[in-house]
């Protein structure tokens, strides 16, 4: 591809995906898209709106009239949904903890793909998600799926929150992930399910830099045998 390839990270909640897709696209000059940002931006909007979350044309009444998109930001990139900065609201707990819900509605699903796909047409981009590998990209060059241990991902979630002064328990988050994996895995719609053809990598006892080594390892051998 003249313009690079399509890489998508896919995993459970936690394991690392936007760290290293962000630093994996910086390394080779490509895009990120950060896809579950896409659908908290509608839960956030949902939520705001007192929207039944499991009404599917309720909530596609929101998908319909809510433009997302994506601006150049420091540390992180700035998301959009309609001109509201919803940047920071949608990492919040209530949000993480209905997100699953919309993302378990089909047109949902099926619209935002659309617009995924149409971002991810001209190559150069990471992609981080749970379905990228299987239904958004499906000839993704290089699929990786990252997996880590519950009490890991909920130890860096917990680290995660203390930088930003957010006080939840171990326990709790520990519970708020395994509810999250279950719901996004047993889903009808493009459940969260590794790829045939995607690396595993198991970061439980990984830094970010071997993670970020390994899958620039992957990449490199794709984009030197290319031809
Ligand atoms: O960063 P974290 O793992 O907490 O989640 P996220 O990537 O922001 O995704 C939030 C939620 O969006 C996930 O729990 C899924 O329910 C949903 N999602 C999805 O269904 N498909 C995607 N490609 C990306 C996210
Ligand atoms: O996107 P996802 O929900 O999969 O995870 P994230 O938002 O990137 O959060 C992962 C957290 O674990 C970040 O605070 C990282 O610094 C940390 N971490 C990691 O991503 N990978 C490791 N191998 C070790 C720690």
């Amino acid at each position: 591809a003249v313009n690079g390839i399509q890489i998508a990270i896919d995993g459970p909640a936690s394991a690392g995906k936007s760290t290293v897709a962000k630093l994996v696209a910086a390394k080779y000059g490509y895009v990120y898209l950060d896809t579950g940002a896409m659908y908290r931006a509608i839960t956030w909007v949902a939520l705001q709106q007192n929207v039944q979350l499991n009404d599917e044309l309720a909530v596609m009444a929101v998908v319909d009239k809510t433009p997302i998109h994506f601006a150049a930001g420091s540390p992180d990139q700035l998301v959009f949904a309609g001109d509201q900065d919803v940047t920071k609201a949608i990492r919040s707990e209530n949000v993480t903890n209905n997100v699953s819900t919309v993302a378990a509605l089909p047109q949902v699903r099926a619209a935002l793909t659309a617009q995924m796909q149409k971002i991810a047409a001209a190559g150069g981009i990471v992609m981080d998600g749970r379905d990228i590998g299987t239904t958004v990209l499906p000839h993704a060059q290089v699929k990786i799926f990252l997996v880590a241990s519950v009490k890991e991902r909920a130890q860096r979630r917990y680290l995660e929150n203390q930088s930003k002064g957010i006080e939840v328990s171990l326990e709790t988050l520990e519970e708020e992930i395994q509810a999250r994996d279950y719901k996004d895995s047993h889903r009808e719609t493009s459940p969260l399910v590794q790829a045939k053809d995607a690396q595993r990598l198991d970061t439980t006892s990984l830094s970010v830099k071997q993670v970020v080594e390994q899958i620039s390892k992957t990449v490199d051998q794709y984009l030197n045998h290319q031809g």
